[in-house]
């Protein structure tokens, strides 16, 4: 049974789902709790997939202990029902750790997609750092995408035959979608690809930065469009009212921002195909587009995700208005510093990691033999 609850989960996990009702071994039950709504949905849609069972749990403005709570009750009153034979939970969401609680509280194992992701700072990201360290610990199969992941797991002495290293299911679904040239629903969107005008991708979402940090980058982004009015400066807004609220007012008026929906994963990904610049707070942004050769600005002081930054696509810059927007003006003005961070890398994967999934899966249950691990190219 695997279970998810938002956007990123519905992605990462679409291609697991796939995977598994495909398998001839396993019975799959796809169940979602609900903790987004529309952006889970547009997800599920997208891939064709429909769960068999909804909790349906989120509130506006919900908070993290109402999000557990809902979930773990709704959980343990389905497991009475339909009982699985392990659940599988992806990330670091709210969701992903009362997913797990719910179903070792009950003795079903866990199995863990994204594991042994460590930012080493248990208030940043908040709470996905907890989350994801509260996880490992009742997790009985570790799905990890990386080396360096599964290195943090056995730092914390999880036993080498519970981790086996898959690589990121983000690149499954990525290289998926990214096949097909889907039309942007924005004419704006359209006529930016037509005209080749130059696009600086920005998403921002993460509690720690919400408040003042966020109001400075929605200052930062103003200054930028000012400083750059030949270029377009696109901001597909997450559905979070208090992100909404912090970000949006100093964006009013610049007729060269554009402020969207949350876009389907297939305008998205083609947006940041067609972008010169990704800034972000995502976690999920920062493992697709290094390998759509695209520099990205996170706007985090560290990242559970250093894979990328050893290999010089993405670069940790902050929240800091005066810095977000000298860092911006440094890729758009320099090109030799453009070039330096313009590099197709894969380090989260090869589009094989729902096979391999399926596969330490099927092990789990003593069917058939361990696939060799993920290593990257190059
Ligand atoms: C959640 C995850 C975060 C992940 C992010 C991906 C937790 C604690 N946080 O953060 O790890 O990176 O999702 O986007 O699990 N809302 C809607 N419709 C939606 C989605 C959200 O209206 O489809 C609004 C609701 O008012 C909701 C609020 O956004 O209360 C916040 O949603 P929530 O899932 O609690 O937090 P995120 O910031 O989305
Ligand atoms: N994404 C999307 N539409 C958007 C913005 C993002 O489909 O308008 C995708 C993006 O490609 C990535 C995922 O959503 O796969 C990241 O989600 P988010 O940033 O909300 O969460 P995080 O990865 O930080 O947990």
């Amino acid at each position: 049974m695997p279970i998810y609850g938002t956007r990123p989960e519905a992605i990462k996990m679409a291609p697991i789902v796939k995977a598994l009702q495909a398998s001839e071994h396993f019975e799959c039950r796809v169940t979602v709790t609900g903790q987004h709504r529309e952006m889970l949905d547009q997800v599920n849609e997208l891939f064709g997939i429909v769960p068999d069972h909804d909790l349906n749990i989120i509130q506006q403005r919900q908070t993290l202990n109402g999000v557990l709570t809902r979930t773990v009750s709704g959980l343990d009153a389905l497991f009475a029902e339909d009982r699985p034979d392990a659940v599988i939970v992806q990330g670091d969401t709210t969701t992903t750790t009362a997913g797990a609680l719910a179903a070792f509280y009950v003795g079903i194992p866990v199995i863990h997609a994204e594991a042994g992701l460590r930012s080493f700072n248990l208030f940043s990201p908040f709470p996905e750092e907890a989350n994801r360290k509260m996880t490992s610990q009742i997790t009985s199969l570790h799905l990890a995408p990386t080396g360096q992941s599964r290195a943090n797991l056995l730092r914390e002495a999880v036993a080498e035959e519970d981790v086996v290293v898959t690589g990121n299911t983000v690149i499954d679904a990525l290289l998926e979608v990214a096949q097909k040239q889907v039309p942007f629903s924005d004419g704006q969107l359209e006529d930016a690809a037509a005209s080749g005008q130059e696009v600086l991708l920005v998403t921002t979402h993460r509690r720690e930065n919400q408040g003042s940090a966020m109001e400075g980058v929605g200052r930062a982004l103003a200054r930028l469009s000012e400083r750059y009015p030949e270029k377009l400066i696109v901001l597909p807004a997450h559905r979070n009212p208090v992100v909404r609220e912090a970000i949006l007012p100093a964006l009013a008026g610049h007729d060269n921002v554009i402020v969207t929906e949350p876009l389907p994963y297939g305008e998205f990904t083609r947006l940041m195909n067609l972008a010169t610049v990704v800034l972000t707070d995502s976690g999920g942004v920062q493992e697709e587009a290094p390998s759509l050769g695209k520099p990205v600005l996170v706007m985090r002081e560290n990242t559970e995700r250093p894979e990328a930054v050893d290999a010089g696509t993405v670069r940790l810059i902050g929240t800091d208005e005066d810095r977000v927007v000298d860092e911006v003006s440094t890729l758009f003005d320099d090109a030799a510093a453009y070039r330096a961070m313009a590099n197709a890398v894969n380090p989260y994967g090869d589009g094989q990691a729902a096979a391999r999934t399926v596969v330490a899966v099927e092990k789990l249950f003593g069917l058939g033999e361990r696939m060799p691990d993920f290593a990257p190219q190059g």
